[in-house]
């Protein structure tokens, strides 16, 4: 009786324990798992503070890059295909995919403007800068890419603040020159900012001589195009050149970005006075060669690649 009392205290005393080593396993992967999901978390979050400082400029404020804008000289980040290794089942392909966006952060890209970010390759991010930015790319944790629209957008305001400002001191002055200049430079700034484009304008600059194992394909000299006769000729009868409107089309679809601010030449070829016939300028826009994007008839008409075309002709 005794002994069969003790037997049953020992089961009772044993279950409880399988009961609570079980709750404990169960609790303590929860916890780990929010532990984790907690860095996914901070680590994304900095990664969009580090985004909206240092990367939109060419990737665009929510990450889109070309494909939000032609303007926008990088390409899109904020991509399913980014963010695919990080979902149920793709393991392997997360970490691929970090080691290839880590990779191409710290050393940039050859021939493009991609500049090493690396502080060892003459950059401005340490490791856990890096760290970050690949963590918002590859897990977009927390919808983190929406908050680094939201700091663009902050941004943005505080420099058109600055600009509203300036403004007003010139106008204080009575200075005609200083005040056309500051009221063009706002002007310019709260229109990129209603485009919902990032106000600094990209840098054309091209990368060279990095650690980068990732080489963009040779920039070559300027394929020579089609032939005029080769082209569908455009008929400008209708067309007025107005070269001062060509100038400003120029700088608001980027077009200085690749080609400088004079038509000079930089990630694409020297097109001031440029040889080409206007059909085949127009045709290069509606089926551009290299890197350059492609600009259709809705977002620039034949009538102001006219207006453009006019303008390269006025230009050294
Ligand atoms: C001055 C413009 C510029 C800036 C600033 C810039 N990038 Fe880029 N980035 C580019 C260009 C151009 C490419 C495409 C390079 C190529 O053609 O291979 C690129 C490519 C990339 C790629 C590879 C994308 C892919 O799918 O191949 C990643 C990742 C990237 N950039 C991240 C960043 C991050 C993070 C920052 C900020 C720390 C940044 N970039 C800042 C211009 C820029
Ligand atoms: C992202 C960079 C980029 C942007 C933005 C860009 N281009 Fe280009 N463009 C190029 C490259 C690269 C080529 C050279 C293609 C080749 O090698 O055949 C080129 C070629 C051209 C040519 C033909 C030059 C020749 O001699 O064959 C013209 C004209 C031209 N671009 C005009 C423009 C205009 C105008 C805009 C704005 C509406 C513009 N481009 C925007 C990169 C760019």
């Amino acid at each position: 009786m005794n002994t069969n009392k003790q037997v049953i205290a020992m089961v009772m005393l044993l279950f409880m324990g399988v009961i609570s080593l079980g709750a404990y396993t169960w609790f303590d992967v929860g916890r780990r798992a929010s532990a984790e999901e907690e860095v996914l978390l901070v680590t994304a979050e900095r990664g969009a503070h580090l985004f909206a400082n240092n990367c939109r400029e060419c990737h665009g404020n929510k990450g889109l890059g070309r494909a939000q804008h032609p303007s926008l000289i990088a390409p899109a980040l904020n991509t399913p295909e980014n963010t695919f290794g990080f979902r149920e089942g793709n393991d392997g392909k997360f970490a691929e995919r970090q080691a290839f966006i880590d990779d191409t952060i710290t050393c940039g890209r050859n021939g493009t403007a991609m500049p090493p970010w690396a502080v060892e390759q003459g950059g401005a991010l340490n490791f856990s800068h890096i760290d970050n930015l690949v963590g918002l790319v590859t897990t977009n944790a927390g919808g983190a890419w929406d908050l680094a629209h939201e700091l663009a957008i902050e941004l943005d305001e505080a420099t058109i603040d600055g600009l509203r400002d300036t403004l007003r001191a010139a106008e204080e002055s009575g200075d005609a020159d200083t005040i056309t200049t500051a009221a063009e430079a706002l002007a310019a700034a709260e229109e990129r900012f209603a485009a919902g484009l990032p106000i600094p304008v990209p840098s054309p600059s091209v990368t060279s001589g990095t650690c980068g194992q990732l080489q963009a394909e040779p920039t070559a000299p300027a394929a020579a195009g089609p032939a005029d006769e080769d082209v569908p000729q455009i008929s400008t009868d209708l067309f007025t050149p107005n070269a001062d409107r060509g100038r400003e089309l120029f700088f608001s679809n980027g077009c200085n970005v690749c080609h400088g601010d004079v038509g000079e030449g930089g990630i694409g070829p020297t097109i001031a006075r440029t040889s080409l016939t206007f059909s085949q300028v127009a045709y290069q826009y509606r089926n551009p060669r290299e890197a350059m994007p492609q600009f259709t008839t809705d977002q620039i008409p034949n009538a102001d690649v006219y207006d453009i075309y006019a303008w390269l002709q006025t230009l050294e």
